[in-house]
């Protein structure tokens, strides 16, 4: 049987260069994912983190190692490193954005062993993204999750569930590679369950054998179909489905080895009208996510990786997101083929195609993305051009090939920026920055990225700013809707993210999200947020701040409130302003319109009319929703909420915790610019700023837990307003 041993504990290191020789006490202890330096979330530059660093462990040859093999396997490190143990170099690696494992087998001892990990993060120009200017920051540290893999010389490598003719008659065939290390042949014979995936029991639907003679040092590949599986349920966006297929190994009837594969049985193709999930048209709409996260880099443990997913899905709403620009945590795969939410995933790289050694790394980046990750049912597309790059022929034919090879199901698309590029993929996947959607020249035909740049706007800029951010992914969104060569449009982006001093806004962050770094919405979430269908939950979000003297000239003139709601009554005090039903006239297409509000300006409402807003989102005639927003209030509440209350005490398990400055209806204050003072006791430990100056009224911090369990009581204090707690439990 195999056994995976988790391996992100007792660490050492140390943030420079050490060898062997160099002892403990020159090292800290930490645990995995690790960011080699922790940084506040904005002003800081790369040169913080392009370092060399050195990790060390500890460990005693595990007892299930005797007489089997013993791997490493890394779910990624930033951005090349040398592995050795005892004194011994088992391997070394290049990229950081995809697995690599190592066998440690000849190297291992009896007692104690010392694994040690040169890490180079600097910004190697021979190393995807890297060469030029890249508009992101790749952080550095071992980021991801780090496993030991034991088992026997015969053992599965990788699994590939392959479901076909899923509308007609459903069935599924998988290739599953057998690996022998071993100096003989070896005679197995493959068991292949498949079970329904469910949290508590799995139930078995079917079952097929084979036999196999896998040659000594090498590999083979045995497939096994699964016909008439007519009880299949789809994965859908609504509900998605999943199955999972169990391989046993045996020899000698002995079950030497196990491996299980999580999948789901969906057809998604984009055609020339539009993408097709399962035989329906879907229209896309989409966010582009960077992995990084203020003072931790990458860092991120699973269930911040899940949590972005569940933001994307619940509170923005979309049904596509891009891995923009490089493979991302399978915690965040994990979580978005849990809860429907497609995805294109992409190769590393921003721009620049490098030397034919840099496009080899880019090969194997291509080959390790889609060999880790083609059995989620989340993906539809995979980006296989260096997002931007200019055409190259030959390497793009060979990215195409490659993708194709290893997984015929689905389609290639490569991201590109200018219309008259080689089209060699089966999408052509466009950045869009005209304000709208140009007129496809290629079909299949997606928009993979619009705004941006265009319109960099901070929670804490003023009102029209942040409406007309709003408005200009409505516009695009709107326009993609109406456009059946289009199958969709992906906005750049979800979220702030850290870049280099050559782009962004100087303060190292580009104010391009949706949602700020600290994943909390400005006005453009909104517009993402009310395409929610009202069955799902009704949305109400106005998109003001409802003062009387901010914006040019005063007033409130016009108000737009997001909403998929049927109709909007608009009260100031207790005055009816106005009933409204959504604005089709200028936003025809897309699903949800906004309410346009009107007569809400200065001369209007100058002096003492200036009343509280209310607004009532009415469902068939019937409140559904409702916001309320005070008439230019005084900071009321100091509140601090926690993403979570209970975690894992495992000295790497985070959970975000948001702080804000609201009026009495918790609405934020844009300009309630204070400086948040934290305690935090018990077992856990607060990483982020502390005083921290709130942004736009609101911010965040996060809270990572000791390894050992107990409670962890967080206490924010403001001047002048009540302080605010909260109490999570670690076990
Ligand atoms: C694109 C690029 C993105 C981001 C964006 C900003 O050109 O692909 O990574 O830089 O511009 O709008």
């Amino acid at each position: 049987m195999r056994t995976i041993l988790p391996f992100n504990d007792n660490w050492l290191y140390a943030p420079v260069q050490h060898d062997l020789r160099v002892p403990d006490s020159q090292f800290q202890a930490v645990t995995l994912p690790h960011t080699n330096v922790t940084l506040p979330y904005h002003n800081f530059d790369y040169t913080e983190y392009g370092f060399i660093s050195t990790y060390r462990k500890r460990f005693n040859m595990p007892k299930e190692g005797k007489d089997r093999r013993v791997y490493i396997e890394f779910d990624a490190a930033m951005i090349a490193c040398t592995v050795m143990l005892n004194g011994a170099k088992v391997g070394m690696n290049e990229g950081g954005y995809t697995p690599f494992r190592f066998d440690l087998t000849d190297h291992l001892k009896r007692g104690e062993n010392v694994l040690q990990v040169e890490l180079d993060s600097t910004e190697r120009p021979d190393i995807p993204p890297n060469g030029y200017v890249v508009d992101y920051l790749m952080f550095g540290g071992i980021y991801r999750d780090v496993r030991l893999v034991v088992v026997d010389s015969t053992h599965v490598d990788t699994v590939f569930a392959r479901p076909r003719d899923v509308l007609t008659a459903p069935k599924l065939s998988a290739d599953i590679r057998l690996e022998n290390v071993s100096r003989s042949d070896r005679a197995v014979s493959v068991r292949a369950t498949l079970h329904e995936f469910r949290q508590r029991s799995n139930p078995q639907i079917a079952v097929q054998t084979t036999t196999a003679l896998v040659p000594a040092q090498g590999a083979l590949t045995a497939t096994l179909h699964f016909d008439d599986l007519a009880n299949i349920r789809l994965w859908t966006l609504d509900q998605p489905r999943l199955y999972s297929l169990d391989v046993e190994v045996y020899a000698d009837d002995a079950l030497i080895d196990t491996e299980s594969t999580r999948f789901g049985f969906r057809e998604a193709s984009f055609k020339d009208d539009g993408f097709y999930l399962n035989g329906e048209r879907i229209k896309l709409i989409g966010l582009n996510r960077h992995q990084t996260y203020p003072y931790i880099g990458a860092a991120a443990p699973a269930r911040l990786q899940r949590k972005d997913a569940d933001i994307l899905k619940e509170e923005l709403g979309v049904n596509i997101v891009r891995t923009s620009h490089y493979p991302q945590s399978p915690h965040f795969l994990d979580r978005c083929d849990e809860v429907g939410l497609l995805v294109l995933e992409e190769i590393p790289g921003w721009q620049t195609i490098g030397d034919a050694d840099w496009k080899g790394i880019s090969l194997r980046d291509v080959e390790a993305m889609i060999t880790r990750d083609r059995n989620h049912p989340s993906i539809v597309l995979w980006g296989v051009r260096i997002n931007e790059s200019w055409d190259d022929e030959a390497f793009y034919t060979a990215t195409n090939a490659l993708a194709h090879k290893l997984d015929p199901t689905r389609q290639t698309g490569g991201i590109r920026n200018f219309l008259e590029s080689q089209f060699l993929e089966d999408v052509f996947t466009y950045n869009d920055f005209s304000n709208t959607i140009v007129e496809p020249t290629h079909t299949p035909h997606l928009v993979t990225e619009h705004n941006g740049h265009m319109f960099p706007t901070k929670t804490f800029d003023n009102e029209e700013r942040q409406v007309e951010h709003a408005l200009r992914h409505l516009r695009v969104q709107d326009k993609q809707f109406g456009m059946a060569n289009v199958t969709g449009a992906i906005g750049w982006c979800a979220f702030d993210y850290n870049t280099h001093r050559e782009l962004g806004s100087g303060d190292r962050i580009c104010y391009h999200g949706v949602m700020d770094i600290f994943r909390l919405p400005k006005f453009a979430a909104y517009v993402y947020e009310s395409q929610i269908p009202a069955k799902v939950r009704p949305v109400l979000r106005a998109a003001t701040f409802f003062t009387q003297g901010d914006r040019s000239e005063g007033g409130n003139d016009p108000l737009y409130v997001f909403s998929n709601c049927d109709a909007l009554e608009v009260y100031v005090g207790d005055e009816l302003h106005g009933k409204y039903t959504p604005a089709r006239d200028l936003y025809p297409n897309i699903p949800n319109a906004p309410f346009v509000v009107t007569g809400l300006g200065l001369l209007a409402y100058w002096g003492h009319r200036y009343q509280e807003l209310r607004l009532v989102g009415l469902l068939d005639g019937k409140p559904a929703a409702e916001q309320k927003i005070s008439a230019n209030e005084l900071p009321c509440a100091l509140t601090l909420t926690a993403d979570d209350l209970e975690l894992d005490a495992d000295g790497s398990d985070m959970t975000r915790l948001v702080i804000k400055v609201t009026d009495r209806h918790g609405n934020r204050l844009p300009l309630a610019i204070t400086a948040v003072m934290l305690e935090i006791s018990g077992a856990g430990e607060l990483v982020g700023e502390n005083p921290f100056p709130l942004v736009g009224g609101q911010g965040a911090v996060y809270v990572r837990t000791a390894d050992t369990p107990g409670t962890i009581t967080v206490t924010a204090r403001a001047p002048r307003l009540p302080s605010a707690s909260v109490t999570i439990t670690t076990s």
